[in-house]
């Protein structure tokens, strides 16, 4: 998720899910093969298993992009077709390009060549006035045709004229039924449904019919769902506990300031750590308020918890 899932909001997020598979945010194409590659490109060796998310319609670039992201050892590189934004289409990649299979296709197959990692696609269900399961299954159908194993499908269209990429997450209605019969008529593909999932139940009832969950703002707004998720599917797992998950990013704050990040970099994304438990204010108020001060250290976070009324 842009300006979201960044490298220090992925190595937060792995305290809290061992196994998940961390998406990065959309990296252009253009801006792995004419900018500065590795700064997009780098991600911490704890993250695994990730997946790079690249947005493109040009195979060649597309496969450029790849062939980089390869060789930093991703585990998954994703293509992009389900951004709505502005920027987005007059660079005619994103959800516009529900229009044009043949096209996803032909980045798919020129990406794939370039990587042993599988090459997924993200999609919305349709765009516009196209949200009938026939203009879904057609686009299914000739990219995997291609070779695409994994469709993640965002189970609403995607307005691409009169709503902003915010209201495009919330206005078009969810159509679960859509991606589930697109299970059933592809069941050799992997396909795994995201939108709108934020609890443990709803994830139960999505994988009586499809192959995985992508959860997005649930778990970037109340990241520990992540780990009461984890240990819903893996009781054997030992759960950490919040404060456990705070102890264990002091070493990776320090590490990272002696590198140059700025505290409140990492921390932004530890804000929602205790959402809808006693003390979750107090939490992020201190945070808020202390991470962005001169020589700010580790200790803004055991000072946050222990700002907290529950832990008094
Ligand atoms: C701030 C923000 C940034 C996003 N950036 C991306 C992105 O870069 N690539 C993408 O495929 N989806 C992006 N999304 C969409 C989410 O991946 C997801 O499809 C959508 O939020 C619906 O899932 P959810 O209800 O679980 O959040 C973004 C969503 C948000 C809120």
């Amino acid at each position: 998720m842009m300006d979201w899932t960044d490298r220090h909001c992925r190595y937060f997020m792995r305290l809290l899910t061992p196994h998940a598979l961390l998406y990065t945010e959309m990296v252009t194409a253009a801006a792995i093969v004419h900018g500065d590659s590795h700064r997009f490109l780098r991600f911490n060796e704890e993250e695994h298993p990730v997946a790079l998310q690249l947005g493109g319609s040009d195979p060649d670039w597309m496969a450029q992009a790849t062939a980089q992201a390869a060789r930093h050892g991703y585990d998954e590189i994703n293509i992009n077709v389900g951004c709505p934004s502005d920027r987005v289409q007059s660079g005619q990649f994103g959800a516009c390009l529900m229009a044009h299979p043949e096209q996803v296709a032909e980045c798919y197959a020129a990406m794939q060549k370039e990587t042993e990692v599988p090459v997924s696609v993200k999609s919305r269900i349709g765009i516009d006035d196209r949200d009938d399961y026939a203009f879904l299954r057609h686009f299914v159908e000739i990219v995997a045709a291609a070779g695409c194993r994994k469709f993640v499908v965002h189970a609403r269209v995607a307005i691409l004229e009169g709503l902003s990429p915010k209201e495009n997450r919330a206005v078009p209605p969810l159509r679960y039924g859509h991606v589930y019969r697109l299970k059933a008529d592809f069941p050799e593909l992997e396909i795994v449904i995201n939108g709108g999932l934020t609890r443990v139940e709803q994830v139960d009832e999505a994988l009586a019919h499809v192959d995985g969950v992508m959860i997005g703002r649930q778990a970037y707004h109340a990241p520990y769902f992540l780990a009461e998720l984890a240990a819903h599917l893996d009781p054997a797992w030992s759960m950490p506990s919040r404060g456990d998950v705070v102890e264990r990013m002091l070493g990776y704050v320090d590490r990272e300031l002696a590198r140059g990040a700025s505290l409140a970099s990492i921390t932004r994304h530890m804000l929602g750590l205790f959402a809808g438990r006693p003390g979750a204010r107090a939490w992020r108020r201190y945070i808020s308020e202390h991470a962005h001060r001169e020589g700010a250290a580790s200790e803004v976070l055991v000072n946050a918890i222990n700002a907290m009324p529950a832990a008094a």
